[in-house]
Formats: C-alpha cells, sequence, structure tokens
C-alpha cells in the first residue's frame, strides 16, 4: 500500500481549481508533490506556497497534450524525488458546451487531446515508475458527471469524460494490483473553470440533492482519501462527488 505521508505525487493542472487543492492536501498529509501545469506562473506560485507553509513540492511547466513535455514531467519528478507513487490525472479544458453544430473538428481534437489523450501520455511514461517498488501505484483521474451521463457538457467533453472513466477502468482492470485507478466524477464546483458563472452555477446546484456547489478543497481531499490505505479495496471506481446530480439520471 502507498503511505501517503511518504509519496511522491504528481498532480496535473495544479496551477488552479481542484488540481491545486489535490496539491495543497498531498503536501499536508506529508506527500512530495509535483505540480504540474501549462500556467508556468501559477504553477510556481503554488509550489512555492507548498513550501513556505513547510511542505515539499515542485512546480513544473507541462502541456499534458504534448508526449515529449509529459516525458519531461515524469523525468523531473524521477530528477527530484526519486520516483512517482500518485498520479493524478486532474487537467481538463471544458467544451464550452458548444453543440456539434457549433463544435470544430480543431476543438473536437483539442479538447480529447487534453482531457484524454493527456491521461493517456502521462500515465503510459510514469508507469515504470508507478509499477517499480513494492507499493502499489496509484492512479486518480479526474472526469465528471459528465462521464457517467450525456447532460454534463458538449459532445466533446461529455466523450472526453467518458473515455477517461472507460480508461481508468481498464487501467484498474488489466494492471492491478500493482496498479490502483479511480475516477473522480465530480458536479459542479468553484474553481478557474466555472469562475465567470458563479450564479449561474449557483442556480443550478440549487435544483441538486446537495442544493449547493462543491469548492475544489472537497475534491482534494476526496483525492487524498482515494490514495490512502483507506481506499485500498476502491478499484476501478468513478466515484461520483456531485451533490447527488447522478442520483436522478
Ligand atoms: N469545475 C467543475 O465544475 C468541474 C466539474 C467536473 C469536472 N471538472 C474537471 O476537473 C478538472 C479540473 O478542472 P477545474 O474545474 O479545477 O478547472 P481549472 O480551470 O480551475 O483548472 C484546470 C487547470 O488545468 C490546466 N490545464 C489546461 N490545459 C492543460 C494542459 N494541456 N496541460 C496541463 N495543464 C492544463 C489549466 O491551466 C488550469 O490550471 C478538469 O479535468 C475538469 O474537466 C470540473
Amino acid at each position: 500500500m502507498v503511505r501517503i505521508e511518504t509519496s511522491v505525487a504528481v498532480v496535473t493542472g495544479a496551477a488552479s481549481g481542484m488540481g491545486e487543492a489535490m496539491a495543497r492536501e498531498f503536501a499536508v498529509r506529508g506527500a512530495n508533490v509535483v505540480a504540474v501545469d501549462v500556467d508556468e506562473a501559477g504553477v510556481t506560485r503554488v509550489a512555492d506556497d507548498i513550501v513556505a507553509g513547510g511542505g515539499d513540492a515542485i512546480g513544473v511547466y507541462g502541456d499534458v497534450a504534448d508526449e515529449t513535455c509529459v516525458g519531461e514531467v515524469v523525468e523531473a519528478a524521477r530528477d527530484e524525488y526519486g520516483t512517482i507513487d500518485v498520479l493524478c490525472n486532474n487537467a481538463g479544458v471544458f467544451d464550452g458546451d458548444q453543440s456539434l453544430e457549433e463544435l470544430s473538428r480543431e476543438r473536437w481534437f483539442d479538447v480529447l487531446g487534453v482531457n484524454l489523450d493527456g491521461p493517456f501520455l502521462l500515465t503510459k511514461a510514469a508507469l515504470p515508475a508507478l509499477l517499480a517498488g513494492d507499493d502499489e501505484g496509484v492512479v486518480i483521474n479526474t472526469a465528471s458527471v459528465a462521464g457517467r451521463s450525456g447532460g454534463g457538457g458538449g459532445p466533446a467533453y461529455t466523450a472526453s469524460k467518458h473515455g477517461l472513466v472507460g480508461f481508468t477502468k481498464a487501467l484498474a482492470n488489466k494492471h492491478g494490483p500493482e496498479i490502483r485507478a479511480n475516477a473522480i466524477c465530480p458536479g459542479f464546483v468553484a474553481t478557474g473553470m466555472t469562475d465567470d458563472m458563479l450564479d449561474e452555477l449557483a442556480d443550478l446546484a440549487a435544483e441538486t440533492p446537495a442544493g449547493r456547489y462543491a469548492e475544489a478543497e472537497e475534491i482534494g481531499e476526496i483525492a487524498a482519501f482515494l490514495a490512502s490505505d483507506e481506499a485500498s479495496f476502491i478499484h476501478g471506481a468513478a466515484l461520483a462527488v456531485d451533490g447527488g446530480i447522478l442520483s436522478g439520471m
């Protein structure tokens, strides 16, 4: 089992929102954190902040859709901390809920590139490190309620998140028990992605069983739980952390 307090955790999309919350939560629990993002200034700020608070982290520029870049991220993690125990494939982009008529082929590829190719490329590159040693490697993928229903985004986003849930299950199925892979399926969460629509988010969330949207920190805690010993029997789940949205679908 991975001991989170001695683990090396790579978190993508760590300059903002849920990724930032995951990076901070892992660091609070004692992990060495590799915070990755295309927003280099943002991810440096997060890592510096963690270090200033007594934690251990480095900020690394990385575009998860770029295979070369992804290789450099894995190298940076191994150079700094020797291995990778936990990988949070969290970076993602929304498709703007564009209809099929509006959606260009370029946009389709862009969304799939970040949300689905990204986790594939990084997990593949990190696999030798995740499999090294006696402890299981942990992979946590941030999917969405759009990975379990058709109503959470446009076609590109929905396809990417369904794909990510499928990828997670295949990973758990083919690589367990050496790899323990799970997906988190958040509902409405206040993050950089939803910053400019908080009022709309509050109205939508009011209709859900929880009656509210979540803060990013709540998802950070779920990721830390999924990486912990307490979650050691959870393999291949697409865990809804959605205030009950999917209960009505
Ligand atoms: N906010 C929500 O309501 C919600 C709900 C369900 C799922 N999600 C998913 O949660 C994840 C985190 O999103 P968030 O809401 O925290 O949004 P966010 O915009 O606050 O954070 C996303 C981060 O990913 C980074 N990023 C984008 N493209 C990248 C790339 N190619 N390589 C590396 N980093 C990249 C961005 O710079 C940003 O820092 C995403 O996968 C998103 O699809 C969000």
